[in-house]
């Protein structure tokens, strides 16, 4: 069958969520990724060193073959000494939430200016910023766009501070990164690189694809595969993989699990670009120069099979369910 071989991949951002779920969500993510940097919006907030300490023990005890990449989450007025403490304890990404922006962010940051202690103190540790770039108070299709300002701030009040711009959806914030300084990059999601919001609401709604931000248009979707497709090591991907159980799913909840066919949709997106070279790149290098860390070792394999997504993978309704792809993935040794 044909296929090809790169090496194993790492996921810059995923929700693997707590308690008994997270097993599951953690030895699935192992099945295609080396590495992985999960999300803190869990309850409560991944957001002292013993809280992050006893998560990234969770997902190793979980799934040994999944080395993690600490990430712990802002909260308004932490201070230099609270930085410095989960420096200590192994962080090496600080997640910037909007209040009201997404799931379990109504302890998010309200006012840039309520980060800067924290962002400052980020700078000279050597951490990295990731930062969920949306308004809250923006209409819903134009949040990302409307943010776009806030991150100019933090760029010049923060100057040599990492910043990632995460699950980028608009092609405005494609050209806001590649206009950045050199110590900007961002990730890009599967879901936002193959489909757009006709595909989550043009012909009935598809909840496995209802997520934050939201799918855009197909201008702006080809931006995004322009971006992940060229090269530049300023992109690099990270699922948001983001498993609801099915009621909460029900109940609007936003966030799709992306896990089980992440890295069998960005093949299909690079094939279809002529770009299957830079698959390697986007998932494999880049994030990791980027972060400061080494390369994985092992190898994932990709080859052409066809295969129908099914309705329900580890109790959750998957990404892309009842769709044909074109390609599997597996990690190989
Ligand atoms: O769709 C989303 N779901 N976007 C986010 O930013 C968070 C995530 C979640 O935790 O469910
Ligand atoms: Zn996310």
């Amino acid at each position: 069958m044909p296929g090809i071989e790169i090496r194993a991949p790492d996921d810059f951002h995923a929700h693997l969520r707590q308690g008994a779920p997270l097993a599951a969500f953690a030895r699935r993510h192992a099945a295609g990724f080396a590495r992985v940097a999960p999300m803190p919006n869990t309850l409560p907030p991944l957001a002292t060193p013993a809280a992050l300490v006893d998560y990234v023990a969770s997902i190793e005890r979980a799934a040994p073959g999944l080395a993690v990449i600490p990430v712990f989450k802002l909260i308004p007025g932490m201070d230099e000494n609270d930085v410095r403490a989960l420096a200590e304890a192994g962080a090496r990404i600080g997640k910037y939430y909007p209040a009201g922006s997404t799931t379990n962010s109504g302890d998010g940051i309200r006012d840039p200016a309520e980060a800067d202690e924290a962002l400052g103190a980020m700078r000279d540790l050597g951490l990295a910023l990731a930062v969920h770039a949306e308004e809250p108070s923006a209409p819903v299709l134009e949040r990302e766009t409307a943010f776009l300002p806030v991150l100019d701030r933090i760029v010049r009040a923060h100057p040599g501070l990492r910043l990632s711009v995460e699950h980028l959806s608009g092609a405005a914030a494609v050209r806001w990164v590649e206009e950045a300084p050199e110590t900007v990059g961002a990730t890009i999601t599967a879901h936002h690189l193959c489909f757009t919001l006709e595909d989550l609401l043009g012909e009935s709604l598809d909840t496995a694809l209802y997520c934050k931000p939201l799918p855009k248009s197909g201008a702006d979707r080809a931006e995004l595969r322009r971006a992940a497709c060229s090269g530049s090591r300023k992109f690099f991907f990270g699922s948001d993989s983001a498993p609801h159980e099915p009621a909460r799913k029900a109940a609007g909840a936003a966030g799709v699990y992306a896990a089980p066919v992440a890295l069998a949709l960005l093949a299909g997106c690079f094939e279809e670009e002529g770009a299957l070279d830079g698959l390697e790149g986007f998932i494999a290098v880049h994030g990791a120069a980027f972060h400061g860390l080494e390369p994985n070792r092992g190898s994932v394999r990709l080859w052409r099979e066809d295969w129908t997504v099914p309705e329900a993978v580890d109790g959750v309704r998957p990404l892309a369910a009842g769709r044909t792809l074109r390609w599997k993935a597996a990690r190989s040794a």
